[in-house]
Formats: C-alpha cells, sequence, structure tokens
C-alpha cells in the first residue's frame, strides 16, 4: 500500500490549514480563500514559471517552521515561496505587508497612464482593483511618464505598451500554450518593454489567449476595442465542437441583445482562465448561430460586472394602477421612434474598428 503522504500545516492570519509538501503559500491561501488571499499580478496556475515578477503577493513568515521557528528577515513573495511544516504567515494581519504592498502598487503604477476612462481592460482590471484595495491617495513621482506607440501584434492584437507591467504572463503564454514563441521582454529596469523579434506577427493559432492572461490592458482584442464597455455586456457560457484538438471549445460570449461583442474564455475567481481557447472560437465566430448557449455566466471575481443584478427581490407595488383605479397606464413616449441610438437595426458588433456617431446616422 502507497504510504500516505504526511501534509504540512501552515497558519495564515491565525487560520490553519494542511497542504502537500512544495505548496506555496499563496496556493496554501488559496485553499482557505477570503481576504487573506494576497493579490497576484504576475503568478497564473496555469503557466509553468509564472510569478516572482511583481511583489504584489509580499507576505510576511513570522515562523519558519516547527523545526527552524526563527522568522524570515524579509517579507517574502508567496507564489515563490513553499511552505514548511509549522510555518506561521501574515498577510493582511501584518501592517508592515499592507504598508509594503502599498510601495509595490506605487510602483507598479509610476509610468501607468491615466487610461481608465477609455481603457478596454476597465471594468475588469487587476490593477485598478489593486489600486484600489491596496494603493496610495497619490504618487510622489514627479518625472515624465515613459511613454510608447501602440504596436499591432499581427491583425488582432494591440499592444499598448504604456499599460503593461512586465509581468511575462504574455510571454509564457506564448511559449507554453500557443507554442510559438515570437515576442518576449527586451531592455531591462526602465527600458524594458514587450516586443516583437524583429517585427515578426504572432501567428500561432492560440496567441489570442495572450489577452485573455494580460491582467491589464496592455493586450487588446482589436476586434472587440472600443465597441462597448463590459458592464453593459451580459456574459454567457457558449461551446461549440471545435475542429482544433487543442481547443476546449469552451467560451463565455460577451452579448448585448443577440449581438456578440466579444469571446473570451472561462475564467475562475482569480481571473485565470478555465482552459485556454483558439483563436477562430475567440475572433472568428462572432455570431449566436455559431454556438450552443448554455445560460448566464456568473462573474466569480469580484467586478462592477456583477454589480447592479438584483436578485431575490420583491418588486415594489405598482401604485399607478390603484391610482388610475384599476386601468393599466398607457405607455406615454416610445423613445425607440426618437432615439438614434436605439436604432433596432444597427448592429455594432459587426463595425469595423470604433463606433462613432456617424454609425448611428447611416
Ligand atoms: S490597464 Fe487597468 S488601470 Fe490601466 S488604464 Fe486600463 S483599466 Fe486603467
Ligand atoms: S503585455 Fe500584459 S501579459 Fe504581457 S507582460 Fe505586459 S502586462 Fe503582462
Ligand atoms: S504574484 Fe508573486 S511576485 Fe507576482
Amino acid at each position: 500500500m502507497a504510504e500516505e503522504q504526511k501534509l504540512f500545516k501552515v497558519k495564515i492570519d491565525g487560520i490553519t490549514v494542511e497542504v502537500a509538501p512544495g505548496t506555496t503559500i499563496l496556493n496554501a491561501a488559496r485553499q482557505i480563500g477570503g481576504d487573506i488571499v494576497p493579490p497576484a499580478m504576475c503568478y497564473y496556475s496555469k503557466l509553468q514559471g509564472s510569478g516572482g515578477k511583481c511583489r504584489t503577493c509580499l507576505v510576511k513568515v513570522s515562523k519558519g517552521s516547527e523545526a527552524d521557528p526563527r522568522p524570515m528577515p524579509k517579507l517574502v513573495a508567496s507564489c515563490r515561496t513553499t511552505v514548511m511544516d509549522g510555518m506561521e504567515v501574515a498577510n493582511i494581519t501584518s501592517p508592515e505587508v499592507l504598508e509594503a504592498r502599498k510601495g509595490v502598487v506605487e510602483f507598479l503604477l509610476l509610468n501607468h497612464p491615466l487610461d481608465c476612462p477609455v481603457c478596454d481592460q476597465a471594468g475588469e482590471c487587476h490593477l485598478q482593483d489593486l489600486g484600489y484595495e491596496h494603493g496610495a491617495e497619490a504618487t510622489r513621482y514627479e518625472f515624465k511618464r515613459r511613454t510608447f506607440d501602440k504596436v499591432d501584434l499581427g491583425d488582432k492584437i494591440q499592444l499598448h505598451m504604456t499599460r503593461c507591467i512586465l509581468c511575462y504572463r504574455c510571454v509564457f503564454t506564448a511559449d507554453q500554450v500557443a507554442g510559438n514563441r515570437e515576442h518576449g521582454v527586451l531592455g531591462r529596469g526602465e527600458h524594458a518593454e514587450i516586443s516583437t523579434y524583429l517585427s515578426k506577427n504572432l501567428s500561432s493559432p492560440f496567441i489570442g489567449n495572450v489577452i485573455d492572461v494580460c491582467p491589464v490592458g496592455a493586450l487588446t482584442d482589436k476586434t472587440f476595442r472600443f465597441k462597448n464597455r463590459v458592464w453593459f455586456l451580459k456574459p454567457v457560457n457558449a461551446h461549440r465542437d471545435c475542429d482544433n484538438p487543442k481547443c476546449c471549445g469552451k467560451t463565455v460570449l460577451w452579448m448585448r441583445g443577440d449581438e456578440v461583442f466579444r469571446v473570451t474564455a472561462r475564467k475562475d475567481k482569480y481571473g485565470e482562465v478555465e482552459d485556454f481557447i483558439c483563436d477562430t472560437c475567440r475572433f472568428d465566430k462572432k455570431e449566436a448561430k455559431d454556438w450552443v448557449i448554455e445560460g448566464p455566466r456568473k462573474i466569480e471575481r469580484q467586478s462592477v460586472i456583477s454589480a447592479n443584478h438584483y436578485v431575490g427581490v420583491n418588486k415594489p407595488k405598482d401604485t399607478l394602477v390603484e391610482v388610475l383605479d384599476g386601468r393599466q397606464p398607457k405607455l406615454l413616449m416610445d423613445i425607440h421612434s426618437i432615439s438614434q441610438v436605439n436604432r433596432p437595426n444597427i448592429d455594432l458588433s459587426q463595425i469595423e474598428g470604433p463606433a462613432h456617431s456617424d454609425d448611428f446616422n447611416k
């Protein structure tokens, strides 16, 4: 009979969990769940070698192990540090960690533009959440921010290097999922940037996954850019029989009425994709009839997308009917006959590039 594996006991913010040896502190915290899970901007459980770049997951190890209870001298990256038996870790209970994380956020935002109002990632951006939950009120940086021109990586993906936080997730994705690495981080320090080798286009049929793994709006879907804000769309689970054997064919369609505005992979509560999808499903199947629709998708990660969905509420009593002695009120004004925006025939998802006011006046 196989010998039973001894589990390590680790305490994180006072909560004890037993995990297999080799588990990182971050993954042990994820087994507990809730607020004590450190934020992770570069670690991605589906990508080997990821983590250790952004430092947002810093924690304090106040007791190294049962055998050697000395605390670790410095804060450590929880995505890269494995647990020891008897280890004690402080995350949100340590003011030192919270202060350090505030500094990390300030660094991540040193060169970041104030693009949120026009950025396609807004509403599902991990950096927005991080800034809101852990950031300082203002930056102390007084120098000019570095800027880059927008670059097309192939005909479906656009890179806004000014928004990149150099997490390397897209590089690992191109390497491990798309199997065809044609880009990487060139330069170091202030000069580091994501770039394609000799301006090559990215050609793999799985390269669109870099958009999903990017925690910010640095890599955007050109078939969706400026078409809509995510919080106006309804996410639904859908699937199709995809010819590509490596593609799971299980996606989320972002719809408004019958229009499919974009197609993404399904993501879990940590914002990581459950399974990667191919570019045909992502970019070329933009009609509801291409898909078998399963039903509404619950967005597990806290997001503005999940806000304002009223469930289990009691509808208020309709007093107007009572006031009118039981007569049904008539429709006072048919807005659709007046508003250009509500023209029923316009199909925004089919317009090439961003939608302009002209599109509504055709
Ligand atoms: S990447 Fe996020 S934080 Fe940056 S501009 Fe876009 S939405 Fe705002
Ligand atoms: S482009 Fe996005 S995924 Fe790639 S390194 Fe920059 S932030 Fe990370
Ligand atoms: S998530 Fe740990 S260093 Fe980035």
